[in-house]
């Protein structure tokens, strides 16, 4: 089943709408896109308005283990990483599991989480340095829509190469052209999205056979 909601223990996204203070700007895009502080921990206008830990991954790793049926010296790379929120649940849900993490922010990697030091490479996800077939599981979360459309071509491949068939990618997406107008009055650093149907048609033609879902806006 490739469409599964690996997400569903997280607690409703706050995408509020409203909650930027202004409305946004070629500013504000530019800026976000450079996932430097100001994504991270500045104003909500650039970003996240503070991206911190707060255990809320815990249950969404276990789902994941239980998924893949990861084991204690398995490897599993997270793609678009940040501080290593995920790559520290998933150590600490699974001790022995080998989790890794990739992203192009050298801010976030500056401030990852303890558990994750050492762990966590900088680079882009549609170039992974990892040999063929090296991963027992590859995730990517809210980070590939934020490649343009050839690049995110071939960041799926590049999963499906490090690990065939055994991806999970949630991107942004949306259901009715209601969702879609709301999505576009809000998004930020997204190059690429599309509705369920044309992000599949999409993967067909990476050639990405790994498991997917949707952060839609309500
Ligand atoms: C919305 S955040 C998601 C972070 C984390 N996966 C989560 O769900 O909390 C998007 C992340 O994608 C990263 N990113 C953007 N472009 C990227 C690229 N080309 N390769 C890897 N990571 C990228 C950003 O630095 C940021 O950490």
């Amino acid at each position: 089943m490739p469409d599964i909601d690996l997400l569903r223990a997280l607690p409703r996204p706050k995408r509020n709408v409203q909650a930027r203070s202004t409305a946004k700007t070629e500013e504000h895009v530019r800026i976000s896109r450079q996932y430097s502080a100001e994504y991270f921990d500045g104003s909500r206008d650039y970003g996240y308005g503070g991206y911190r830990y707060d255990g809320r991954w815990v249950p969404v790793a276990r789902d994941i283990i239980r998924h893949f049926g990861l084991k204690p010296g398995d490897r599993v790379l997270d793609v678009g990483c940040a501080k290593g929120f995920l790559v520290k649940d998933l150590l600490a849900v699974c001790p022995g599991l080998e989790v890794f993490g990739i992203d192009v922010s050298r801010y976030a990697l500056m401030h990852c989480e303890p558990e994750a030091i050492g762990r966590l490479h900088i680079g882009s996800a549609d170039d992974l340095p990892f040999p063929d077939g090296s991963f027992a599981a590859v995730l990517s979360i809210n980070s590939l829509h934020n490649l343009p459309r050839p690049r995110l071509i071939k960041a799926l491949q590049e999963m499906q190469r490090l690990a065939p068939g055994r991806g999970f990618v949630q991107v942004d997406s949306y259901r009715t052209p209601e969702q879609k107008a709301i999505f576009e009055s809000w998004v930020l650093t997204a190059e690429y999205h599309d509705y369920p149907a044309g992000w599949i048609a999409l993967f067909e033609e990476a050639g990405y056979t790994g498991d997917y879902y949707w952060t839609i806006i309500e």
